[in-house]
């Protein structure tokens, strides 16, 4: 292992979401809702469900070889595989194994990594102190969820709201400390844990009869205080970053959030005074896709060069536990 810092940058993005397109209208033929309810209160109009094949392994490891392919990389270059999701294909082994063997990635690490919506932001905070040690060159960063799999599509509240998919970066060296990965913060407040959960089919509620009749193996959200907490612990971890990181919020020109509901978008950029034209949004078309959302929209904002070179880019992040983050980035490559 090196005993030098090294500048951690993003080598190539990918992404990867189901074919079937589920729109509100559907929805509400099956539940107790409207097109107008939720595309006023979340900006959603429709969200990708996953079929019987495309599990969380599945979608990753296609996100996965697209990032790796951008990066201009052979699989047999990735030193590491980390896989942020909360809805693994199972318990275990983790979907990160099960992405190495699809992919013909080196056997080397590989590991699940539990931060629910925040798993990314928490995900590229582990990667780059891994490359910045020395300990590995090229980490692949998966952010992949099925979270169609826990919802209880009884619940109007909760099944409106997510959707599937995955998103991807590799990341490596870099040229400079101030290019790439400039900073991560992230934060959790456990004390919280019980505003978004799914009770059963962990160790201390494991799957029975009973269990499954009180329908405790689905998520469970109060919608309400998880809105407000949201936006106070994103906009406080935000000022933070940029302030250790000598930014002013109008140097930022481009904020990737995480893609949970519009009202929460735009209270964040009226706190933060940035407009809200800088923030990426794609959740109309994705719904809630947990930690794929940012990775997904990361690699979606490259394609339309929405987002490019020589950017500064922050991501904001924010999820059950309560778990919470902030990434600055300046984009790779010359403006
Ligand atoms: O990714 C992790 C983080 N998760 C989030 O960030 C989610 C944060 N929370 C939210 O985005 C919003 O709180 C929701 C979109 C979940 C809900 O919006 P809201 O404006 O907070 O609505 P509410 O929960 O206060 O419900 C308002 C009303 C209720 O009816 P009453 O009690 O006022 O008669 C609900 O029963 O809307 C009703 N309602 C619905 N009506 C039609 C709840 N869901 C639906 C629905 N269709 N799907």
């Amino acid at each position: 292992m090196s005993t030098a810092s090294h500048p951690v940058t993003i080598l190539g993005t990918g992404s990867s979401v189901p074919a079937r397109v589920v729109t509100n209208e559907e929805l509400s033929r099956t539940v107790d809702t409207s097109h107008e309810w939720i595309y006023s209160r979340t900006g959603i109009t429709e969200r990708r469900i996953a079929g019987t094949d495309e599990s969380a392994s599945e979608m990753g490891a296609r996100a996965g070889r697209a990032a790796i392919e951008a990066a201009g990389l052979a699989p047999s270059e990735i030193d590491a595989v980390i896989a942020c999701t909360m809805t693994p294909d199972m318990p275990f082994p983790s979907t990160a194994c099960l992405i190495q063997q699809k992919l013909g990635l080196p056997t080397r690490t590989a590991f699940d990594l539990q931060a629910a919506c925040s798993g990314f932001v928490y995900g590229l905070e582990v990667a780059s102190a891994l490359i910045q040690a020395g300990v590995h060159r090229h980490v692949l960063l998966v952010g992949t969820e099925r979270i169609s799999s826990i919802i209880d599509w009884t619940d109007r509240s909760t099944c409106v709201l997510f959707g599937d998919g995955a998103g991807a970066v590799v990341l490596g060296r870099g040229v400079a400390h101030d290019q790439g990965v400039i900073g991560v913060k992230t934060g959790a407040d456990g004390s919280d844990a019980k505003l978004l959960f799914m009770p059963g089919g962990g160790s201390s509620v494991p799957a029975s009869a009973e269990s499954i009749a009180a329908r405790q193996h689905f998520l469970r959200m109060n919608g309400r205080e998880v809105f407000k907490h949201a936006v106070l612990v994103m906009e406080e971890i935000a000022l933070d970053l940029l302030r250790e990181h000598g930014v002013l919020r109008g140097e930022i020109d481009l904020v990737i959030p995480h893609q949970a509901n519009f009202r929460i978008i735009d209270t964040l950029a009226s706190r933060l005074e940035i407009p809200y034209s800088k923030f990426f949004v794609n959740l109309d078309r994705y719904g809630n896709t947990s930690a794929a959302s940012i990775p997904l929209a990361i690699d979606e904002a490259v394609k339309a060069e929405r987002l490019r070179p020589g950017q500064l880019v922050l991501l904001l992040a924010f999820g059950a536990g309560l778990t919470w983050g902030a990434a600055l980035l300046r984009w790779p490559g010359n403006k």
